[in-house]
């Protein structure tokens, strides 16, 4: 390994050395799911992460997220070396300093938009009282334009609301890292576009969000795109800028139907 890839890089929030991952499946079949992955991760980066079905992307977001270990490598989040960490200790870092987003908004069905953001408030370390918990969780849901529908139940949502709600909840911890696994995956393009609008404005406010995308066009929201393929980084690409949001808007709407266009 060359020197530029064990140093540190200055105001990283993750470092990420060497990390393999095998998954044993029942049969005793080995998976080599991730092959030797080394990255930084900037502080108030944004990060689009690609790669087709199978090439390790939702390996990543887990253990990005500590909800998996690698199988071997170095991984350390804001200078804490996670591999050492106890899983209460894990489960803490989790929930102070990272927010999850996913494809299907793990909402709880029976519960209203304002409890669902509240969730992750139950689990601090210094508990919160019910009024303050309810006043932070109406916060986040004003952040994502909702806070006329708190009392809503995730049916009663259309789905890009139901993210935003997904969202709100992960913001309500205020988190210095957001991972978002397809995110957008079950949205139309028109609701699609909303959505990543948010992601653009919370990055602007400091947010570090690394997002998996199948879409092309919305790695013009982000500054740096990643390609997985066969557990490997095979591209890394920066941009000096990202486009603001009005322009990546119309290049997404240019390569997408012309359904869009209408109900733009
Ligand atoms: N829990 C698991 N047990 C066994 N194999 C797994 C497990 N999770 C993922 N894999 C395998 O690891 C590889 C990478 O999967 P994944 O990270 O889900 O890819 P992606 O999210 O890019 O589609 C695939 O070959 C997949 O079948
Ligand atoms: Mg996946």
């Amino acid at each position: 390994m060359d020197a530029a890839a064990t140093d540190p890089v200055k105001g990283s929030v993750i470092e990420l050395r060497e990390i393999h991952k095998v998954y044993t499946t029942g049969g005793g079949q080995e998976v080599h799911a991730l092959r030797g992955v080394s990255l930084d991760f900037i502080e108030g980066g944004s990060v689009a992460l690609m790669g087709s079905s199978g090439s390790g992307k939702s390996t990543m977001m887990n253990i990005l997220g500590c909800l998996d270990r690698p199988s071997s490598g170095l991984f350390s989040l804001d200078g804490i070396d996670v591999s050492g960490l106890s899983r209460e200790q894990l489960a803490e870092l989790r929930n102070e300093r990272l927010g999850f987003v996913f494809q299907n908004f793990h909402l709880l069905a029976r519960t209203s938009a304002l409890e669902n953001v509240e969730m992750p408030m139950l689990y601090h370390r210094a508990p919160l009282s019910t009024r303050q918990m309810r006043e932070r969780a109406l916060e986040a849901l004003d952040r994502v334009g909702l806070a006329d529908r708190a009392g809503h139940l995730p049916n009663q949502l259309s789905g890009g609301q139901q993210q935003r709600v997904a969202i709100a909840r992960a913001l309500v911890n205020q988190p210095r890292i957001l991972l978002a696994d397809e995110p957008t995956g079950n949205l139309d393009s028109s609701t699609t576009l909303d959505v990543m609008q948010l992601f653009q404005e919370l990055i602007t406010e400091g947010l570090t969000v690394i997002l998996v995308t199948h879409e092309p066009e919305l790695c013009r929201f982000l500054r740096r795109t990643l390609v997985l393929q066969d557990g490997r980084i095979i591209q890394d690409q920066h941009r000096d800028t990202t486009q603001s949001a009005v322009e990546a808007k119309q290049a997404y709407i240019a390569a997408n139907d012309s359904e869009t266009k209408e109900a733009l």
